[in-house]
């Protein structure tokens, strides 16, 4: 747990606003007015269910107890926490250096483990090892290019040593090379196994992948989470891949270790491996920044299975959420290995066969098309709107029209109807790009996970954000908006938080982490040349756009469950309960966010 969260789980918010203003107890909130302007009515909010405060009034913002301290005491971020941090008893030290050293630590301990390890490869104890990596196709160069090793047999080997090499056993507990016991003795982790050092893009080892040698399961261990090492976020093979994947524009993402050595080895200095799980909407943009285009091998036997859609999808979302922040477009691509093998089977089989079925790769699209008709019995009229159904998020996502028109003349021959039929049966396509972010009725569970996904995009909303993100002197021009006219709900958060900070590290820390990387990509919008003046002109225009839209579709009863603000709400008696409602509304659109 961080210090900022320890801080915050000891602290009440209630107590905190308690000493400054007085609270009345309203429903599940509590209200007051606002203590950073003057006003009648109470428009002041704290809910303690998200420990969070909200002026719905003339300021508009909110944030936890630490930016109300820094609101009411004048502080900077780092000043608030400490004064927070001394009322509930917690030492604050400097973070940032003491994370950086711990850090340090743990890259240096996984640094000496790899070196033991591969001394030991090359050593007596190795010899059955460097066998079996022979009998692999796996040349000497090879392995030591990718820094395998070996650990050994025993427990205490590597403790021994980092112990004579005067490390902090405990360090190297918390890098994940040593294990301690309930009883309390630390051991080594890996034993008698092949390892495989995880590096990150900059080349520092940050965990280990270890194979066993006789066959016995499981197969793989893999260091687990670290303070270094998080393998969703981790390529294996990234350090040495990245350079060629600029150079040749495209990546290969392919399973295993072994796949992405015998490739290296064979020439293909673009392949990179997820770390045995799902590909992760982090992996693909880590490697899509690189490169024009992604292509990902795939098992045959799981390129039809719903996990592996899923995740394709998954992929294909984060792709198309770049974009916009991107000049150039990154493409998906799937690649299908043949039946029961692996790259690393096909590549030492005969190369060409590798890069016959790279060159072949198919569109993600029409991969996704094929390969869910292939799935359904598409003859029946159920058939296929189960199958128009699984599709339409996806194809509705492209924000290219060119594109998505051949989208829906691949789907229409496969289903054998006319692209009218099809059109028909999806409705009203364009409507539903500037819809509500409810997912539509008839999409299945598990593909309403479009957080970001463009169906849900609003580049109106985001050129406003990005220009506020660039120039935060602008954000006078919008003191006197509320964020509900971000209809977007990442946005709107983006906003309201972007509203109490004074730095974009304070408001990623202040986000959800599920922000963000929405709020990377906001902070990639390629703005064009603009200077200070006209972008303040355009953020006035555009937020006066997003006010009037808000307004209207308010009107035409947007947000059904609550009455539409009066004009000056201000003065109007009920404004009481719109303020309540305003908060309903908000912590449901925030919970659909955080069920999405
Ligand atoms: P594979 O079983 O395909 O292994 O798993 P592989 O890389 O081809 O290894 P060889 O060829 O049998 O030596 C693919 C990846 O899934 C992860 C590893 O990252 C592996 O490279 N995995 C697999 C695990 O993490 N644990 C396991 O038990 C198995
Ligand atoms: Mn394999």
């Amino acid at each position: 747990m961080s210090v900022v969260e320890d801080v915050k789980s000891r602290l009440d918010i209630v107590d905190v606003v308690s000493d400054y203003v007085p609270l009345k107890k309203a429903g599940n909130s509590y209200k007051a007015p606002c203590p950073f302007h003057t006003e009648k009515t109470p428009s002041f909010v704290v809910t303690p269910a998200r420990q969070s405060w909200h002026c719905f009034g003339a300021c508009s913002t909110g944030g936890d107890a630490i930016n109300f301290i820094m609101r009411k005491e004048g502080l900077d971020f780092g000043e608030a926490l400490r004064q927070l941090a001394d009322r509930v008893g917690v030492e604050v030290r400097s973070r940032s250096e003491e994370q950086i050293s711990h850090e340090d630590t743990l890259y240096r301990v996984n640094k000496e483990a790899s070196s033991f390890y591969q001394k030991i490869l090359a050593g007596d104890e190795g010899q059955a090892a460097r066998k079996y990596l022979q009998e692999r196709g796996l040349d000497a160069g090879t392995a030591a290019s990718f820094e395998l090793g070996m650990s050994p047999r025993g427990r205490d080997r590597l403790r021994n040593h980092l112990a004579e090499l005067g490390f902090d056993l405990e360090h190297a507990v918390e890098s994940g090379v040593l294990i301690k016991r309930d009883n309390g003795a630390i051991q080594d982790f890996f034993f008698g196994r092949l390892m495989f050092p995880i590096h990150d893009r900059r080349g520092r080892v940050v965990g280990f992948g270890a194979r066993s040698l006789d066959g016995s399961e499981p197969k793989y261990i893999n260091t687990a989470a670290t303070d270094v090492f998080d393998k969703r976020a981790t390529l294996y093979g990234l350090h040495k891949a990245s350079s060629e994947i600029r150079k040749l524009d495209v990546a290969v993402f392919v399973e295993g270790y072994m796949d992405v050595i015998a490739a290296h080895q064979h020439g293909y200095a673009n392949v990179i491996a997820s770390m045995g799980t799902a590909l992760t909407d982090r992996q693909v943009t880590a490697a899509s920044v690189l490169c024009k285009t992604v292509i990902l091998a795939l098992d045959a036997d799981a390129a039809g299975q719903q996990a592996t859609m899923r995740s394709l999808e998954s992929s294909w979302k984060a792709l198309e959420g770049r974009k916009l922040g991107q000049r150039t477009k990154t493409d998906l691509k799937i690649a299908l290995m043949p039946q029961g093998t692996d790259p690393d089977d096909t590549i030492r089989q005969d190369p060409t066969l590798w890069e016959g079925i790279v060159d072949s790769a198919k569109q993600y699209m029409e991969f996704a098309i094929q390969a869910t008709v292939s799935q359904i019995d598409v003859s029946t009229a159920e058939g296929k709107a189960t199958a128009v159904a699984v599709l339409k998020p996806t194809i509705l996502s492209e924000t290219n029209g060119f594109k998505q028109e051949e989208y829906f003349e691949m789907l229409a021959s496969a289903l054998g109807v006319t692209r009218e039929v099809l059109k028909v049966s999806i409705g009203n396509v364009r409507g539903l790009r500037s819809g509500p972010r409810t997912p539509a009725p008839s999409e299945p569970e598990g593909l309403s996970n479009r957080v970001f996904s463009g169906v849900d995009r609003d580049p109106l909303e985001e050129y406003v954000l990005a220009v506020l993100l660039h120039w935060p002197d602008l954000k006078t021009h919008a003191a006197d908006h509320d964020g509900l006219e971000f209809v977007q709900l990442e946005n709107r958060l983006v906003f309201t938080s972007w509203m109490d900070c004074t730095t974009i590290e304070s408001l990623r820390s202040q986000l959800d982490e599920e922000l963000h990387y929405h709020l990377d990509w906001l902070l990639d919008l390629d703005l064009g040349p603009v200077d200070t003046g006209s972008a303040g002109k355009a953020v006035k225009q555009s937020l006066e756009r997003l006010r009037q839209r808000y307004l209207k579709e308010d009107q035409a009863g947007r947000l059904e469950t609550w009455s539409p603000p009066k004009p000056n709400s201000e003065a109007n008696p009920d404004s009481g309960d719109l303020e309540g409602a305003i908060v309903e509304v908000n912590k449901r659109l925030r919970k659909s966010y955080h069920t999405a």
